[in-house]
């Protein structure tokens, strides 16, 4: 992601997860965004999305998902419609 040191995606990410909140801290972690700063635009992309996808799994923690059970399928009803021929 960034060809002036070098630095991948996945460094990146690497430093998101261990805290980094801003462009800036990212360069400090990992030295991305700190040269040339053509790489900076992605790099807040990807931090942008990151973090909303933090924040959505914060809002979702000790919420356990309730597991959705199928609606019964009345047995007796299936057996006591009529059964229509078609001629053709
Ligand atoms: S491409 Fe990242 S600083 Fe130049």
């Amino acid at each position: 992601m960034c060809h002036c040191k070098g630095v991948t995606s996945r460094q990146i990410d690497s430093a998101i997860m261990a805290g980094a909140e801003s462009v800036e801290e990212i360069g400090a972690s990992c030295g991305a965004g700190t040269k040339c700063g053509g790489c900076v635009p992605l790099i807040e992309m990807l931090l942008e999305s990151r973090l909303s996808l933090n924040a959505k799994i914060e809002t979702n923690k000790g919420s356990v998902p309730t597991p959705q059970t199928p609606a019964p399928v009345h047995q007796t009803a299936i057996h006591e419609t009529p059964v229509q021929l078609i001629a053709s």
